[in-house]
């Protein structure tokens, strides 16, 4: 019977990821790797435009020298991955506690409306996606939502116009 042959994965990868990765991977004893897999799926992530393949989270693995199964449950349990395209602009909303309680439906509503999309869509024009997310550490300045890697607090709706404005 023919043996299967496994292509590597590891080519997926940029090279400047892969150094990020390695930077990382300095940070844990050499035989501690997977550590950095959180981090590497991030890197990994960003290189492909905000979303991770199969491809992808097994060239992370790989590289990481863990099963990819191992990469494949981290990379479904955390809600900052993304299984599938995304738009250019990722509109995460935190509807936590904190922001709950100090209006978040209120501007995800608002959100919704302005752009015609739900939670887990993408504008048509591949322009913004919106996200629901858990809390991400500013209950103080609740109610608030990420875009990118930029926090944006204290939000009411006239705020959010002003920052999608700049962002279309
Ligand atoms: S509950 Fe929204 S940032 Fe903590």
């Amino acid at each position: 019977m023919p043996q299967s042959k496994t292509v590597p994965k590891t080519g997926l990868l940029s090279e400047s990821s892969r150094a990020e990765i390695d930077r990382w991977i300095a940070k844990y004893p050499p035989d501690r790797k997977q550590a950095a897999v959180i981090a590497a799926l991030s890197i990994a992530q960003e290189q492909n435009g905000g979303w991770l393949s199969v491809e992808l989270i097994e060239a992370v693995a790989e590289y990481l020298e863990m099963p990819p199964i191992a990469a494949h449950e981290v990379a479904t349990f955390y809600t900052m991955y993304d299984l599938k395209p995304v738009g250019r602009h990722k509109v995460c909303v935190c509807t936590n506690i904190s922001c709950q309680l100090n209006g978040s439906s209120w501007i995800m509503n608002h959100i919704q409306k302005r752009l015609g999309i739900k939670p887990g869509e993408t504008t048509t024009g591949g322009e913004f996606t919106l996200k629901e997310v858990e809390c991400l550490a500013a209950c103080g300045g609740a109610p608030m939502m990420m875009i990118g890697k930029n926090y944006y607090e204290n939000l009411t709706p006239e705020r959010v116009d002003e920052i999608l404005d700049k962002l279309e």
